[in-house]
């Protein structure tokens, strides 16, 4: 069997540089190789307040951006988790196999509750690493595909597939985080201590892939930048590592590549130069991107045919964890 990865992206916010040099590029090269599918998670966005006059737009968006970043239809699946059902079927079973414990050590729910009143904190927030675990589980996926932030909520996935198939039989391949060399934590502008986040509230922090060039030029300038005067990376030039570092990315030179040729050059002309760099990598995701968004219709019959595509994968694996947790063969359609 070829090997499968895969991976998802919350339609929370517009897909940003993060999303896109530690995630999306590696998905869009793994697709060569690999059986890949790709999943537009809207379930997940209900675990923080949303927005529902929103939400099929924006995951028709993330859909398109998907597309627009070399994400080829015709051999990848790229589908919307609430249009197959055995994904909350399955993130059910598995919460009764998933810890208190394992789930209250959980990085991104410590965050993300932080500062709020910890009674009246969502459950879905707290069960949300297993609707995750779930999604993997049911492709049978070998690799998962993601930035450094999701490590852990991969290593939860691995430890609930080997629970289960200590207990019930084998069932689900474990799967294994591949998390890239590079670009797997962009760092926000505005802040290089703080990730750059789609829920960040300060517009300057992140660059979106469909912002407007003389916006990405506008925010690249504001960019937070260390004391001192020369472009160089390391542990005390946390801004500047960060900057160099999609500048890499971007360029193909690697960071002493760039730190020689900005030798003796201001910030402000690495600044320049950096701005165009972005803007001329984002621009045919940009223009596609809005090509795409121009056909919504389309888009949404890809992501029909893209959910019968993966519904098929994942009827045969709830199939066996049905029969072995013992609810018996699944009942045929109602
Ligand atoms: P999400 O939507 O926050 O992010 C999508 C992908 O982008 C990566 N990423 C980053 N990479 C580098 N630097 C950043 N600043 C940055 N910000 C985000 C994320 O690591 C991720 O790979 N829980 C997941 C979605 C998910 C999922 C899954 C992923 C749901 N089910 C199953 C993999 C497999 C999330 O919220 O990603």
């Amino acid at each position: 069997m070829e090997k499968r990865v895969f991976s998802g992206i919350q339609p929370t916010g517009s897909p940003h540089l993060g999303n896109y040099l530690g995630a999306f590029r590696n998905w869009v090269a793994l697709q060569e190789d690999y059986d890949a599918f790709y999943c537009i998670v809207d379930l997940h966005t209900l675990t923080l307040p949303w927005d529902p006059a929103a939400l099929e737009r924006r995951s028709i968006e993330g859909a398109a951006a998907l597309f627009a970043a070399g994400i080829d239809p015709a051999g990848t699946v790229v589908f919307r988790q609430s249009h197959v059902a055995q994904h909350a079927e399955l993130a059910w079973i598995l919460t009764c196999v998933a810890r208190m414990g394992e789930l209250r050590r959980m990085i991104q729910f410590k965050e993300k509750s932080r500062g709020g009143d910890a009674e009246s904190i969502g459950a879905g927030l707290f069960a949300y690493p297993v609707l995750q675990a779930a999604d993997v589980l049911l492709y049978q996926a070998h690799g998962v595909p993601v930035g450094e932030d999701q490590r852990q909520h991969i290593e939860l996935m691995r430890d609930l597939a080997i629970r289960f198939n200590s207990q019930f039989g084998d069932t689900f391949v474990v799967p294994e985080a591949y998390i890239p060399k590079e670009g797997a934590r962009i760092m926000a502008l505005d802040d290089p201590a703080d990730k750059m986040s789609k829920s960040s509230k300060r517009p300057n922090s992140v660059v979106n892939l469909t912002d407007e060039p003389e916006l990405v030029a506008k925010k690249i300038k504001s960019a937070v930048t260390d004391s001192g005067r020369d472009v160089i990376a390391g542990g005390d030039k946390p801004a500047l590592t960060n900057l160099l570092m999609i500048f890499s990315l971007f360029d193909g030179s690697t960071v002493p590549e760039l730190e020689e040729r900005f030798a003796g050059s201001g910030y402000g002309d690495f600044k320049t130069a950096l701005a165009e760099t972005v803007i001329e990598g984002l621009r045919p995701i940009r223009e596609r991107y809005l090509e795409l968004m121009g056909d919504p219709a389309e888009l949404n019959r890809l992501l029909a045919e893209g959910a019968a595509k993966a519904a098929a994968v994942a009827e045969g694996t709830i199939a066996s964890v049905w029969e072995r947790v013992g609810l018996g063969p699944r009942p045929g359609p109602q």
